[in-house]
Order: structure tokens, then sequence, then C-alpha cells
């Protein structure tokens, strides 16, 4: 099969298309031919080297898929060869066929097109393991999502829109008007504004009960600051950096709690309990529209490298998508 390969890590053009062995499914594995994978964040660190795949997970990028299941492994009941799916996987979502646990599989949701289903199975675990399983956010409390715009953020914003909270999204001011559309009642500009003051201000003084960040160290003072009596504060992300100062005190007077995960380096076990969340509370929300996937565009996925220039640019709202015919 074909594979997007990283021979050295660089930048875009490290990205090369290349012929790679074949994967074969082991006991309690499908190996989906794959219609389509989508870019991540993460993706790019790993392209420059900053992010090895986990033990046992392919070494191509691609932490998502869509397809359809084309070799079943030992042992694995309740899924056929045919069957159109989408999966969470360790890597190997940039390739024309990957092998997946079954525990990370999820069927294509109904209205969803096989294309589109990849850019939502690593922003629907990510999103709802976060603000709903850990951080509980309640349908009368407030969600402040960092990065709006995101392929996270987007997905974020019509989450916490969907279990009836208040929508907060900090973003540049271009992506402003879609994020009202996703269900955001404030947008805070970043670039521009304090988002403290102005998550106070969209609050009557009382903050974000929930806040899910991706900036890290360089928030971290701050988004106490905007967490209301009670919040949670969820980072999943540090693109301001991973070492910030922690006022004790001032959470202390808050009650308020600061958690930090990540999704890919769960063990197997762990990341299908969270697939089963999703696909019991994500997906009728998706199946009745609610929720729709965010796709910024398709690439092509031998040119994995332009779709690698489009994210660095921060131009995109949502996912961008890589396809094969
Ligand atoms: N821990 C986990 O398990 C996990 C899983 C998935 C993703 N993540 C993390 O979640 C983040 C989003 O991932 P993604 O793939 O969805 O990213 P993405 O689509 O590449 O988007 C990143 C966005 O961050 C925004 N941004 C940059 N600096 C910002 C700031 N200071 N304040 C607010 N927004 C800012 C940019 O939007 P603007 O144009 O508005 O600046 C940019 O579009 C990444 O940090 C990723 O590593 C973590």
């Amino acid at each position: 099969m074909k594979a997007i390969t990283i021979p050295t890590a660089g930048g875009p053009d490290a990205l090369l298309w290349a012929d790679v062995p074949d994967p074969t499914p082991g006991p309690g594995e499908v190996v989906i031919d794959i219609r389509a994978s989508a870019v991540n964040r993460a993706d790019l660190l790993q392209r420059q080297g900053h992010y090895p795949p986990p033990a046992g997970a392919p070494p191509y990028p691609g932490l998502e898929c869509a397809g359809v299941i084309g070799a079943v492994g030992a042992g694995v009941t309740g899924w056929s060869v045919g069957e159109p799916v989408c999966a969470l996987l360790s890597g190997g979502g940039y390739a024309e066929r990957v092998a997946v646990p079954v525990g990370q599989l999820l069927p294509v949701p109904k209205g969803v097109g096989l294309t589109e289903a990849a850019a939502l199975p690593e922003v629907a675990c990510t999103v709802w393991s976060n603000v709903a399983r850990l951080a509980r956010l309640g349908t009368d409390e407030t969600l402040l999502v960092h990065g709006g715009g995101s392929g996270i953020g987007t997905f974020a914003v019509q989450f916490g829109a969907a279990l009836g909270a208040t929508v907060l999204a900090t973003a540049r001011a271009a992506k402003h008007d879609r994020l009202r559309e996703l269900g955001a009642t404030a947008v805070i500009d970043y670039s521009s504004e304090d988002f403290v003051e102005s998550t106070k201000a969209a609050t009557d003084g009382r903050g974000a009960d929930v806040i899910l960040d991706i900036v890290g160290g360089a928030y971290l003072g701050r988004n106490v600051a905007a967490l209301a009596t009670g919040g949670r504060l969820v980072v999943i992300g540090l693109q301001g950096g991973r070492r910030g100062e922690l006022d004790l005190g001032a959470l202390l007077a808050k009650r308020a709690s600061v958690a930090a995960t990540a999704l890919r380096s769960q063990p197997a076990a762990d990341k299908a309990a969270i697939v089963r969340g999703v696909r019991e509370e994500v997906w009728p929300l998706v199946e009745s529209g609610v929720i729709r996937p965010v796709v910024d565009r398709r690439v092509p996925m031998a040119q994995a490298a332009e779709a690698h220039r489009v994210v660095e640019s921060n131009t995109h709202f949502g996912k961008v998508l890589l396809t094969l015919d």
C-alpha cells in the first residue's frame, strides 16, 4: 500500500507518499480500507520530530480515519468486511490501509458521508472525554472554548451548545461569525481583548464553569482568573508552552480544579471506553443533525504537505480532510 512517510523530520515537504508494507489484522483488530483521514495539530509536531508515535502504533501520521472494513482478525465479532466505519487511531491514518482494535471503531453516523466521517473521531473523543466525562459540564453552566475555530474548538462549541450550556469561544475575528452560527453566544478576539475581562463581562462577573484550553502555560494564571467558583479548567494543548505559574491561593479560594489530559497515549482499553461513551452520548446528537462535522476543505492524501501548510497558517476553520479516491 501507499502511506505518507516522514524519512527525515522537518517542514511540510518532509511528508512523502511512498510504498510501505500492508498491515494485517491482529487478534481483535480489523483492517480499514481508508477513504479519508484528517489533519490534527499533533501531526504537525510528529512531522517535526517532536511527537513520536506511542509503542505499537504505525509510524505514519494520522489519528483518525473513515473507510470500509477490508479484513477482520481472529476473535472479532459484530463487525464485518464491507462495513463503512470511522475510527480513532494511535497513528497510521495517512495511508491506504490501517489495522485498528475494534474498540476504537465507530459506525458512520446516519446522515454523514463516508469522507466527512473522518472529521469526527478525534474531536468527538477528545471533547466528550474532557468536557462531559471529566469536567461534567452542566446544562445551566458556561463553557469557555479556547481556539474556537480549530477542529477541536468547532466541535466543542457545538457540543456545549447541544448540552444546553452557554458557550463562549476565543478566536481571531475572521472566525467569529461562523462560531456564532455553531452556537457560541459570545466570541472573544484574544488578539485584541483580555479574555478574562470578556469572560467576566459575558457571565455577569461569575466567570466560566468549564474552560477547555489548548494554550497551556501562557494562559494558566489567566485561565484560573477566568474560572467561576467551583470551576474546572481542562488543558488539552500546549500551544503556549508547558510551564506556567499556578496561584494555588486563587484556586483554593474558588474551590476550582485544574486537569490536563492526552488521548493518544491512553491504553487501548481506555480509548475503547471513550469510544463507547461517544457512541452512546455523542452519535445521537450527530445523527439528529444537532452537531455536524465542520470541514474546511478536502485535500488529496498524497498532497498532505499542502494540507499541513494550510493548518500551520491557521487560516482554516474546522477540519482539513485528506482524501483517497
Ligand atoms: N490532549 C489531547 O488529547 C488532544 C487531542 C486533540 C487535540 N489536542 C490539542 O487541541 C488543540 C487543537 O487541535 P486541532 O487539531 O483542532 O487544532 P487546529 O485545527 O490546528 O487549530 C489550532 C487553532 O488554535 C488557534 N489558536 C492559536 N493560538 C491561540 C490562542 N492563544 N488563543 C486561542 N486560539 C488560539 C488558532 O486559531 P486562530 O486563527 O483563532 O488563532 C488555530 O486555528 C491543539 O493544541 C492540539 O494539540 C489535544
